[in-house]
């Protein structure tokens, strides 16, 4: 298929942006009074308010040509199908198999995957009651206060955000901590707090092969034997999440303990697997299924709408628009909700490593830019430290704000100004203040004239900054589900129209090899062959500090 650059709607799209870059979405609001009703979607307990882009319908019908040119639907119906989306490392992408209901089949190389993964987790289920229900002992006979789980990147974001979210439904005996960062000051501070006869360790990792990961592991298993517990102890705090029996059988964990995933699940897109073991510990299987349920339905409505409707499409798309048309480069998540605080950082490994490639699916370079960079924070924390630049600086910056409209958790007088906030802030970005409204403003607060045309420019906001606004009904494990899914299925939106591969990560790989090649130079010195004078100088340093 030809690149999206050789597609007439390409070419519409960049001339239409070029048409409209000077447009103001004041005017745009203005000239449509239907344009908030029509410019919005909603599946199940999500609505997306997507009318404070700068958008218009040219544009959008741009972008719908060019997603069929594209052959969005059939790349989509590739993913369901089961087939090797992911050509370079000759596998499936089946995130979606991991939860479709029991009774679905979904067939690859002869084998009902399905089935696998609900007995699975059936097996994952069956260990969270017993920890959950105190049935599951460690080895001095009590139960388990405490679940660290070990990982990082696509083994520790997703579960970490998901318990993080659903906290006020944790079960009260457990406390789950997350161990992802090599720096040894981390995990020992943790062991410091915590007892060896109540803690489950959930060592988490697809390929049991991450230097991190083992580290801390080894680190871990070694605490606990100095505490006095035996090797054999060990079955009963130490349990693996991996696709790897064998290394997790060299790393000294009965294979009893272990519980498995497949390759065709990618890391970043692995929550919905054992690697969500943490999370059914916390809430409980119910809630896992629902978060499950959630995900599913969010998989459905992509599967099957229409692209105006389609809530991933959607998201997608505009992403296309900022990122090609008016050349963003970033995307700012803004959660509002407490419990969605971690989602930028789940969201930079989802959508940077899955779309931050320079080459298509057959190794041909990109004609085009592919993903924005992707950073964010709590909305609220954020309008009092990084705002400023959104509002006056001199950026396009697309911002996606997520709220609950209700929550429980909070008292209402708290909800209330999360709400206002969250509503305000898109409207004054998207509607500024102009000069005569600045003036007119402190003429009313008394200020003389002379310090009113001094402060007027700086109290101009230009306005016209986009964002999409994300309303949950409520912050649960239905309506998490699907916000996670939805963000999956907008980056492989986005993939699609680019044309790469968002289920390899080969980018990462340099780094490590490149890791290992300056520890053997710290224990063997010299220098990695082809260092260059700065890594030299910086490995010199490094080596005194190690050695002194
Ligand atoms: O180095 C990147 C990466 O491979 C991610 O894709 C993955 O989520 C993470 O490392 C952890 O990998 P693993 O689960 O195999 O330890």
């Amino acid at each position: 298929m030809p690149p999206p650059t050789r597609h007439g709607a390409w070419h519409r799209l960049q001339a239409h942006a070029d048409a409209v870059r000077s447009h103001r979405m004041r005017d745009l609001f203005d000239a449509d009074p239907e344009r908030a009703q029509r410019m919005q979607c909603r599946v199940g307990s999500i609505r997306l308010d997507y009318s404070k882009n700068r958008i218009d319908d040219d544009g959008l019908d741009a972008l719908f040509t060019l997603a069929e040119a594209m052959n969005l639907r059939g790349a989509i119906d590739a993913m369901f199908a089961g087939e090797p989306i992911n050509a370079t490392e000759q596998r499936p992408a089946l995130h979606v198999a991991l939860r479709m209901p029991r009774d679905a089949v979904l067939e690859v190389g002869g084998r009902n995957v399905v089935a696998d993964v609900h007995t699975e987790l059936d097996k994952l289920r069956r260990f969270a009651t017993a920890v959950r229900e105190g049935t599951w002992k460690g080895r001095t006979g009590r139960e388990v206060t405490d679940v660290v789980n070990i990982g990082i990147g696509g083994s520790d974001l997703g579960p970490r955000l998901v318990c993080d979210a659903l906290r006020p439904l944790s079960h009260p005996r457990l406390r789950t901590h997350f161990v992802a960062n090599v720096d040894g000051a981390r995990i020992t501070g943790l062991l410091r707090t915590l007892d060896p006869d109540t803690t489950l360790f959930i060592v988490a990792s697809k390929s049991f092969g991450t230097q991190e990961t083992l580290t801390n592991a080894t680190t871990a298993r070694q605490w606990f034997l100095d505490q006095g517990a035996s090797e054999a102890d060990i079955a009963k705090h130490f349990v693996a999440v991996s696709t790897n029996t064998d290394k997790v059988t060299a790393f000294g964990i009965d294979p009893a303990n272990m519980f498995g995933f497949w390759d065709w699940v990618g890391g970043r897109y692995s929550l919905w697997s054992a690697i969500g073991l943490p999370i059914m510990l916390a809430v409980g299987p119910d809630a896992f299924d629902q978060l499950l349920a959630g995900a599913h339905a969010m998989d459905e409505h992509f599967r099957t709408a229409p692209w105006q409707e389609n809530l991933p499409v959607m998201l997608g798309l505009i992403g296309v628009w900022y990122i090609n048309g008016l050349r963003a480069g970033t995307h700012l998540v803004a959660p509002y909700d407490h419990g969605l605080r971690q989602l930028p950082a789940y969201l930079q490994q989802l959508d940077m490593e899955s779309n931050g490639k320079s080459v298509t699916r057959t190794g041909a370079p990109v004609e085009t830019k592919t993903g924005a960079v992707v950073w964010g924070y709590s909305g609220i924390n954020g309008q009092h430290a990084f705002y400023q630049l959104l509002h006056q600086g001199t950026r396009l910056i697309p911002a996606d704000f997520i709220v609950s409209l209700h929550n429980p958790n909070s008292p209402p007088h708290h909800h209330r100004i999360v709400l206002a906030n969250c509503i305000a802030q898109a409207q004054a970005l998207m509607q500024g203040r102009t000069t005569e409204q600045a003036r007119a403003e402190m003429r009313a607060a008394g200020l003389d004239e002379a310090r009113i045309r001094e402060l007027a420019p700086h109290r101009t906001f230009d306005g016209n900054h986009p964002t999409n606004t994300l309303l949950l009904d409520a912050l649960t494990p239905h309506s998490l589900g699907a916000l996670l899914a939805m963000y999956e299925h907008k980056v492989f939106t986005q993939g699609v129209l680019w044309q790469v591969n968002s289920f390899d990560q080969w980018g990462v790989e340099l780094g490590k090899d490149l890791a290992r090649r300056v520890e053997t130079a710290f224990d063997e010195g010299g220098y990695p062959d082809d260092a260059d004078t700065s890594t030299r100088a910086l490995i010199d340093l490094a080596r005194d500090a190690l050695d002194a």
